[in-house]
């Protein structure tokens, strides 16, 4: 059977670190209640000359350098990101333009935090079905562009980063097989309003601020992620206990402790990046579960499972065997 297999992964921060007390000179916050409500200490935030596309090439090129082939080889980029270098063209063609690959797929894929659970789904699926060989999948985000730096409620909990995996199509036996298991992804248009971007091209013509319910999305990111795992789970036939690593999407610590919780699942196996980085929403999973390779905690064989929420609502979950 062919399966998507991880075969490199990579990630980019850009150069300035922001702690808390920084932040805490320009809104009425202090470290204190960011940490202890969030989990988050720092975050990267990008200069000028630091974009969507320069994050997402530099995180590429790590994850195609592990993999150890030719940037000419890529034949589909899928980038999930809600904050593009334009409207259009998609991210992904700059970043396809940046590494030097012509004439295979590349596109972007709107889902806000979920976007890169979206975009192993998309090409996933491609790479099984035979349209392309070798997918580069990227979240990459600069959300502190849409950031109103006036608003305590929102601007202290999100930074801005990039993270790359490469896929492979492999042919794989039926013994545990390496790659992609299952992916199941989810959207509840309804509660569109509770996280959102109060602008946009057709709209207001700006391209507008976050604006978000904290605590109303907290609560369905609870429910809805143990959910989502349990049925990504049900399809690969694996149990919680079967769990070797979670790398979940870095909201907030007390959402990944609530999950981990709901699953019986150790603390020593969930990826926890949110302390320095914060919600670098699609950014997220691939940036965490990138530390963790290169830290040496994630190692091949390993059963690993993805999962996030965001703005939409989207929500999802893969099962991957590394
Ligand atoms: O990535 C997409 C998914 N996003 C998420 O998953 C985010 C989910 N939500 C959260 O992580 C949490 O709801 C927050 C971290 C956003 C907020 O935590 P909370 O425990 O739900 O706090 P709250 O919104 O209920 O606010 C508690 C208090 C309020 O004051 P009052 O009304 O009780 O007097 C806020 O005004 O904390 C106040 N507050 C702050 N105080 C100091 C809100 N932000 C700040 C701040 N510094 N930065």
């Amino acid at each position: 059977m062919i399966r998507s297999v991880i075969v490199g992964t990579g990630s980019a921060l850009p150069r300035r670190a922001v702690s808390n007390a920084e932040l805490a000179e320009r809104v009425d916050t202090s470290d204190e209640w960011i940490v202890e409500r969030t989990g988050i200490s720092n975050r990267h935030i990008a200069a000028p000359d630091e974009t969507t596309s320069s994050l997402a090439t530099d995180a590429a090129r790590k994850a195609i350098e592990a993999a150890g082939f030719e940037a000419a080889s890529i034949d589909l980029i899928v980038l999930a990101t809600a904050t593009p270098d334009q409207t259009f063209p998609a991210t992904a063609t700059i970043v396809q333009n940046n590494l030097g690959c012509r004439g295979g797929i590349a596109f972007d894929v709107a889902a806000v935090c979920s976007g890169f659970l979206y975009a192993v789904g998309v090409a996933d699926s491609m790479l099984r079905s035979g349209m392309a060989k070798r997918a580069l999948v990227i979240g990459s985000e600069t959300f502190s562009r849409i950031l109103d730096w006036e608003d305590r409620t929102t601007c202290v909990l999100f930074g801005d980063g990039a993270g790359a995996i490469v896929l492979e199509a492999q042919e794989q036996g039926a013994e545990a097989p390496r790659g992609v298991l299952a992916t199941r992804l989810h959207a509840d248009g309804a509660h569109n309003q509770l996280l959102f971007v109060d602008g946009g091209p057709s709209t207001t013509g700006t391209v507008g601020k976050l604006r978000m319910k904290g605590r109303e999305v907290f609560r369905h990111a609870v429910v809805n992620l143990a959910e989502v795992l349990g049925e990504v789970l049900e399809e690969t036939g694996h149990s919680a206990a079967d769990i070797d690593w979670l790398v979940p999407h870095q909201a907030n610590a007390r959402i990944l402790d609530a999950t981990a919780r709901k699953l019986n699942l150790p603390a020593e196996k969930v990826i926890m990046t949110v302390g320095q980085h914060a919600n670098t929403s699609a950014a997220s999973v691939p940036l965490a579960l990138d530390v963790a390779v290169r830290d040496g905690r994630i190692r091949q064989g390993d059963l690993v499972v993805l999962e996030a929420m965001g703005g939409g609502f989207t929500w999802g979950a893969s099962v991957v065997r590394m």
